[in-house]
């Protein structure tokens, strides 16, 4: 099984993963070179995500797992036209998960901006029958990336955003999707 991600991130879906499926190889890639992915536009996503696609299928991967959220929502019809093994993303799984969770029918989706921009979570929340609303906290994958995970001005940073994304109609929103990778670390 191929991994991708952008960065180390995908490390979190790499470890649930293990969890579910201990007995097979992985092979994993995080392209630390050109992370970050979120603020990048849909071209150069699904261009380097093919790639790293079609280079973990070199090393011999024979089902691939795309653990980026933003490569995902951007580029999962590329990155499938660019394998000639299954593709599986992020997306879909997560936005079943989180209908199957939520009472309320209204969760809270948060992201990068290229995520959020893309409407890949509330389109497929909808499918579900559930209302989302996507918020871009584009200032939490470089405290991750800094290691500030435990760090007083991550809290405060979160906490000013999720009162942002619980507001309005979605104060009922009885579910909070982590759609991104880093954000399970905090
Ligand atoms: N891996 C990305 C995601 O899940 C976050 C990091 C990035 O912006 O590249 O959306």
């Amino acid at each position: 099984i191929g991994v991708f991600d952008s960065g180390f991130g995908g490390l979190t879906v790499l470890k649930a993963l293990l969890e579910v499926a201990p007995e097979a190889d992985y092979l994993y890639f995080g392209d630390t070179a050109r992370l970050p992915y979120g603020s990048k536009s849909v071209q150069t996503v699904a261009k380097y995500a093919s790639e790293a696609a079609q280079f973990l299928q070199q090393q011999g991967a024979e089902l691939l797992v795309i653990a980026c959220n933003t490569a995902t929502a951007l580029a999962i019809d590329q990155i499938k036209a660019a394998s000639t093994v299954p593709v599986i993303g992020v997306i879909e799984p997560g936005a079943q998960r989180a209908a199957k969770t939520s009472q309320s029918k209204k969760v809270v989706v948060i992201g990068t901006e290229a995520t959020t921009s893309s409407h890949a979570y509330r389109n497929a929340l909808q499918t579900l029958q559930v209302d989302a609303h996507e918020k871009a906290c584009p200032l939490l994958v470089p405290l991750v990336e800094e290691g500030w995970v435990n760090h007083s001005v991550t809290e405060e940073i979160a906490r000013i955003y999720l009162n942002e994304a619980f507001a309005d109609g979605f104060k009922s929103a009885d579910v909070l999707l982590l759609g991104c990778t880093h954000y399970p670390l905090l």
